[in-house]
C-alpha cells in the first residue's frame, strides 16, 4: 500500500453500431447518424469510445439483429480492441440483446438505453430527474437490462444502468410499478409547484424569448453571450436538460427573458418524450421563438425539419413569432459564407450568426427589440387612492382590461406592453 492509488475510474472502452437499415436509409442517413451516435456517446462521462461503424442490413433478423458472418466479424474486431460495452443505435429487442452479449461477451446498449443514459446525466431540475426515472423503469419493466459495471460504481445514483447487479435486474414487476406509481405522485406534486412559479413569473413584465433547436445547435453558447452567464458550454449533447431562464437588456433598452432549452433528437425513443416534453413547455408560453440552427452542419435541413414538426406536435401556437438563428456562420466555408448570409438578410426572420465570434449578433438583438415592442402582457397592478395621476395613464392609454375598488385603492387588470410598462414605472 503506497497511499497513492489511482481512484481515477478507468473508461469503458465503447463501440458503436449504427444498423444501417435498407428501408430506413432515406429517412436516415447513415454517416451522420452514426457520427451523431458517437457524439451522445462520448457526452457520456466515464466512456471512451474506441471504435465505431456502420453495418449495412438487407433486413433484420429476429434472434440477432446481424447476420452471422457479421457478428463474427464485429465480434473479432471489438475483442481485439478489448471493448466492454456495445452501443447499438438503433431497437434491440431483449432477446437479441441477451444473445448478442453472450455471443460477444460485452454489455450492450440500444439507442434508448443510450439517450436514457443522457437524460440522467444532466437533468437537473426535480422533474427533470424525476421524468427521467420514470422513463427509465419503463424501459427496464420490458427488460433486464444489463449494465456496464463501471459507470454503475462511478454514478450509483439513477439505479438504471446503475442497478446493484442481478437481483435488481431480477426484480419482479410489482416492485416497478409501486415505484412508478410512487414517483407519479411526485411528479404531480412537482407540475403543481412549477405552476405556481410560473404564475408567479406571469406577474414579471417581461417578454420571453425561447432558444430551441437540435442538440449541438449552439443555444448555450448564444444564451452565454446574450446573458454572460455561466452555462455550461460544452462540446456535448444536452448540455441543458431544464430550461434556464435569465433576465436579459437589448441594448434598445427593453428588458427580456431568455430561456435556454433542452436540444432536439432525431428518433427519440418514446419512451422519453414525456420527460422531454416536461422540459419544453416554457416554449409553449413563449412570445419569441428563436430556432438556432447550425448551418455549417451537412444534415442542416433535416435537423431544421425535425424540429419543426417537434414544435408543431408540442402545440407551439400558428400566431408565436419565429426567429431563424443560422448559427455557426464562421464555420461555413469561405465560398459559401456570402451566398448564405445573402440568403438570410432577404429574409426579416432569418439571422445568420455566429454564437462564438459575435458577427450578425448586434442585427439579431435590434430585430428582438423590435419584434418584443409590439408583445402585449398581461398584468395585475395594485394602485393607493393617491395614484390618481398614474391611473389616468394608464386609462389613457387604454391597457386596462378590468378595475376593482380595494380597501387602499384599485386593482388594475391591464394589457400593456413592455414598453408601457416600463414608462409606468418610471411614474
Ligand atoms: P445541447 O445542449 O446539446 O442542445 O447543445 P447546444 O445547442 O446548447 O450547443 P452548445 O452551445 O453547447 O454548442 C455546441 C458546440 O458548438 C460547442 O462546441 C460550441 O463551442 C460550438 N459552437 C456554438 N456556437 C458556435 C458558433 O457560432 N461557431 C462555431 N464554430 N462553433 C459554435
Amino acid at each position: 500500500m503506497t497511499g497513492f492509488e489511482d481512484h481515477t475510474p478507468t473508461p469503458t472502452r465503447a463501440w458503436v453500431l449504427h444498423p444501417d437499415i435498407a428501408s430506413d436509409r432515406a429517412r436516415r442517413p447513415a454517416k451522420p447518424a452514426l457520427q451523431e451516435a458517437v457524439a451522445l456517446a462520448a457526452a457520456l462521462p466515464g466512456l471512451q469510445v474506441v471504435g465505431s461503424q456502420i453495418v449495412p442490413l438487407a433486413k433484420l433478423r429476429a434472434g440477432w439483429l446481424f447476420g452471422s458472418g457479421k457478428i463474427a466479424e464485429i465480434g473479432a474486431a471489438m475483442k481485439a480492441a478489448e471493448v466492454e460495452l456495445v452501443l447499438v443505435d438503433g431497437h434491440v429487442t431483449p432477446v437479441q440483446q441477451r444473445n448478442l452479449e453472450k455471443e460477444w461477451q460485452v454489455k450492450l446498449l440500444d439507442r434508448t438505453g443510450l439517450i436514457l443514459e443522457i437524460f440522467a446525466d444532466r437533468a437537473r431540475t426535480r422533474e427533470g430527474v424525476l421524468q427521467v426515472d420514470l422513463a427509465a423503469l419503463s424501459y427496464q419493466r420490458t427488460r433486464l437490462v444489463r449494465a456496464w459495471t463501471h459507470l454503475e460504481r462511478q454514478r450509483g445514483g439513477l439505479g438504471f444502468v446503475g442497478g446493484p447487479g442481478e437481483t435488481q435486474l431480477e426484480a419482479d414487476r410489482r416492485a416497478i410499478d409501486e415505484q412508478i406509481v410512487r414517483l407519479k405522485k411526485q411528479l404531480a406534486k412537482v407540475a403543481k409547484t412549477r405552476e405556481l412559479h410560473r404564475a408567479a413569473r406571469d406577474k414579471v413584465p417581461f417578454p420571453v424569448v425561447a432558444l430551441v433547436g437540435y442538440t449541438n445547435a449552439g443555444k448555450s453558447t448564444l444564451f452565454n453571450r446574450m446573458t454572460g452567464a455561466e452555462v455550461m458550454a460544452e462540446d456535448m449533447l444536452f448540455a441543458t436538460l431544464d430550461p434556464t431562464m435569465r433576465g436579459v437588456v437589448l441594448p434598445s433598452g427593453l428588458k427580456i427573458i431568455l430561456s435556454d432549452t433542452v436540444g432536439f433528437i432525431s428518433d427519440l425513443p418514446h419512451q422519453l418524450v414525456a420527460a422531454f416534453r416536461a422540459t419544453l413547455e416554457e416554449v409553449l408560453s413563449a412570445d419569441l421563438i428563436c430556432h438556432v440552427r447550425d448551418i455549417s452542419h451537412p444534415d442542416t435541413e433535416a435537423q431544421a425539419t425535425e424540429v419543426r414538426s417537434i414544435l408543431t406536435s408540442l402545440g407551439v401556437k400558428a400566431e408565436t413569432p419565429q426567429f431563424e438563428l443560422w448559427n455557426k456562420i464562421d464555420a461555413v466555408p469561405p465560398d459559401r459564407h456570402d451566398a448564405v448570409t445573402v440568403k438570410a438578410d432577404r429574409e426579416p426572420t432569418i439571422f445568420a450568426i455566429s454564437a462564438l465570434t459575435g458577427e450578425g449578433i448586434p442585427r439579431l438583438l435590434e430585430a428582438m427589440s423590435d419584434a418584443m415592442t409590439d408583445v402585449r402582457m398581461r398584468q395585475t397592478l395594485d394602485l393607493s387612492f393617491s395614484d390618481g395621476r398614474r391611473r389616468a395613464w394608464l386609462f389613457d392609454q387604454g391597457v386596462v382590461e378590468a378595475e376593482e375598488q380595494t380597501e387602499t385603492g384599485y386593482r388594475l387588470s391591464v394589457l400593456w406592453t413592455a414598453r408601457q410598462a416600463e414608462k409606468f414605472s418610471f411614474m
